[in-house]
């Protein structure tokens, strides 16, 4: 591959400066040295173990993808802030990993392996819930996928390319269906099993859908995912109007390109891709947020600043707000 199809593919996704440096090294950082910022004030990513004590205790919240990335942290800290756990992720070892570090610390923490477009994990998760901690008060559903791969699994792009994103005539129904199965049925499942048992109680609740910038514009070459995370944000809105008699908020958070496993792995895939590629593909157009473009390293969103906006949209403080579809994206949506 030319070098600077490697620096165009790993500016995709905002140029995901950290993450898809560990993909493609060398390239991706001589990329982000070359292309520069233009900030004359630097923007200091929050600490990364802030959290508010007590904030959440005695809740009892699911978080689905709790193994890795964006679900891990918000496991962590809500037990930090003392709320019960329920982890849910198809990741066997590394969700038990997450749980067990939050009882090492001192948390209360179950785990529940599965994968979410099964409604058997939906209600074991909501079980889970309701016998180890007596109810259920919110909600994290973020497990997501961006491919149709087991996310457990190493990339091979040769192999996997029947299941990798690709623009619409070139997809195969297997990629469409996989990412459905998890993103689209996966949040219904979830959200089905929350709302009946948070209906049930009649003590209210709060959910949080994890969707992304493809739930609010397009993405080339990665039609699959874009119409998944729009079903996110259409079940969003459809639940915040049916459940507010029922006390349920209902909100989503979109992100751009933020440093975690998925995003490293979407870099690898890409920078594969483009190998091959004849017509639109994944990053062919657009490719930072307004606060990837200005700072100096082009970073991406960190895991710390996703988790905050997540358990405030939770927590009492955002009282007031339901069927948001919050861009939490560094001015991607923006312009
Ligand atoms: N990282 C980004 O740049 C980015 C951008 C926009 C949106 N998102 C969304 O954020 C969410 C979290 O992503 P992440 O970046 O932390 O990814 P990640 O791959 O690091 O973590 C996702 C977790 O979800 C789990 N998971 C996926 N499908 C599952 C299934 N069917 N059943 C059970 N568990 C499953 C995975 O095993 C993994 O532990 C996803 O919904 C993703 O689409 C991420």
């Amino acid at each position: 591959m030319e070098r600077r199809d490697v620096i165009k593919a790993t500016a995709t996704l905002a140029a995901a400066a950290a993450s898809v440096a560990a993909a493609v090294p060398a390239a991706a950082q001589a990329g982000n040295a070359a292309a520069g910022g233009n900030a004359l004030v630097e923007i200091t990513p929050p600490d990364p173990d802030a959290f508010t004590p007590g904030r959440f205790a005695g809740r009892t919240v699911i978080v689905t993808g709790s193994a890795r990335g964006m679900g891990r942290a918000a496991a962590i800290r809500l037990a930090r802030e003392g709320a019960n756990v329920v982890g849910v992720d198809w990741i066997r070892d590394l969700g038990e990993a997450t749980d067990a570090e939050i009882r090492a610390a001192g948390g209360n923490s179950v785990f529940v392996h599965g994968d979410v477009g099964e409604a058997a994990t939906a209600d074991a998760a909501v079980a889970a819930a309701v016998s180890s901690f007596g109810k259920l008060d919110g909600a994290i559903n973020n497990a997501g996928v961006m491919d149709g791969v087991f996310s457990g699994d190493p990339v091979d792009y040769e192999k996997q390319k029947p299941l990798v994103f690709a623009p619409i005539h070139e997809a195969t129904e297997e990629y469409w269906s996989k990412v459905f199965r998890t993103n689209a049925l996966g949040a219904f499942l979830m959200m089905r099993a929350q709302l009946r048992q948070m209906v049930a109680q009649l003590k209210g609740g709060a959910i949080v859908n994890v969707g992304s910038i493809a739930g609010l514009t397009g993405l080339s070459g990665n039609p699959a995912y874009v119409a998944s995370k729009h079903a996110v944000n259409g079940l969003t809105r459809n639940a915040a109007i049916d459940y507010a008699p029922y006390g349920i908020r209902v909100n989503s958070v979109n992100m751009a390109a933020t440093d975690t496993p998925m995003i490293a792995r979407a870099g690898a895939l890409v920078a594969a891709s483009r190998k091959t590629a004849t017509g639109p593909a994944m990053g062919s157009i657009k490719t930072q947020s307004i606060l990837a473009w200005t700072d100096p390293g082009h970073r991406p969103a960190t895991v710390a600043e996703q988790v905050s906006m997540m358990l405030f949209l939770l927590s009492p403080e955002a009282a007031n707000f339901t069927g948001g579809i919050f861009p939490t994206d560094g001015g991607w949506t923006s312009y």
